[in-house]
């Protein structure tokens, strides 16, 4: 089959969708692209990341911003042209994306699996800090278009905790972008992120590493962590949370439920854990903590969660 190129992007993703779920082949003249001065294909990708990414693009254009914009349109449309378009297509990629993550689980030399918890195989400790650096660029646009809803969820999540409302100062571990630490200051708290890649130019979040916190020792009267799946070496990053929260202080952890609970790790999990039960108890033991509560979140756009308060004793 041969179509012209119409420069109406809306309508090429459905052509491209239809004819790719169709034969599996698309061909496309590249008159109209010729008089645009560029080839055939950089134009039907501009076309397709305007339009999948709801505003224009620089034509043809290679500025780092329209390059992450483009690699999220072209990873959608590959999406379209392998699952289709709807809500059952939507499912098919679902099915894929979990089995893909259990026979990633299962692969030994990927995880490594030691009594109650299984820990990401890396060459090296730097080798796990770039890994983990890496992941923004790979979520930026997502981030971008749950920003508004992410943001009210954490500070609903904070408003409901009693626990908090006696803090003063909270430090956010793993806080990427920085919403968390947004929420928090919505509601009056002095705030400040830790991550080891908080993106350029970043008010809200310093760069580091949560292994090695900066802050002197009981500087903060909270902390909040929802990224313990991230972690390298859980009794390092517990004991660190522990020398940099005041006596009194609180440690509030946000965690999925374990892979034997129902929960698979993905693509940048470090770590994991057999029950939510199991990784509480570490947590309490290498910390010295008290368990204050034990909240559960039900079915959060992350999976089923579980929000703990562990108490500093004063
Ligand atoms: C699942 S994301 C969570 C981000 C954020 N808290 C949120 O809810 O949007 C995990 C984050 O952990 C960060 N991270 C991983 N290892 C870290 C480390 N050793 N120290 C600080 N941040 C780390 C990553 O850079 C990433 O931003």
């Amino acid at each position: 089959m041969r179509i012209t190129y119409s420069q109406d992007a809306e309508i090429a993703i459905a052509v491209v969708s239809y004819l790719a779920r169709k034969s599996g082949t698309i061909y496309i003249t590249d008159a109209v692209a010729r008089k645009r001065g560029c080839t055939a294909t950089a134009w039907v990708e501009h076309c397709l990341v305007s339009a999948i990414c709801g505003n224009p693009q620089p034509t043809p254009s290679v500025s780092k911003q329209a390059g992450v914009h483009r690699a999220v349109a072209l990873k959608k449309l590959s999406n379209i042209v392998k699952y289709g378009l709807g809500e059952e297509a939507r499912g098919r990629k679902q099915a894929d994306k979990k089995k893909l993550r259990q026979s990633q689980f299962s692969d030994s030399e990927l995880w490594r699996r030691e009594d109650d918890f299984a820990r990401r195989t890396y060459a090296s400790y730097e080798d796990y800090l770039a890994h983990q650096a890496s992941k923004l660029d790979k979520v930026a646009e997502r981030l971008r278009q749950n920003e508004e809803d992410v943001f009210q969820e954490f500070k609903e999540r904070y408003d409901s905790c009693a626990e908090l409302s006696g803090a003063r100062t909270v430090l956010c571990l793993a806080a990427r972008l920085g919403t968390e630490v947004r929420a928090l200051h919505a509601l009056g708290y002095f705030a400040v992120g830790l991550d080891l890649n908080p993106g350029d130019d970043n008010p809200y979040v310093l760069k580091g590493d949560f292994h090695a916190i900066v802050f002197p020792p009981g500087s903060v009267d909270a902390i909040y962590c929802n990224s313990i799946d991230h972690v390298f070496d859980l009794a390092k990053m517990i004991t660190e949370t522990r020398r940099v929260l005041c006596p009194g202080g609180v440690f509030l952890a946000e965690f999925e439920i374990g892979f034997e609970e129902g929960y698979t790790p993905g693509n940048f999990e470090a770590m994991h854990w057999r029950s939510a039960d199991v990784l509480v108890q570490q947590i309490q033991e290498l910390g010295g903590f008290d368990v204050e509560s034990v909240r559960d979140l039900g079915m959060t756009r992350r999976g089923p969660r579980k929000l703990v308060v562990f108490r500093k004793p004063a």
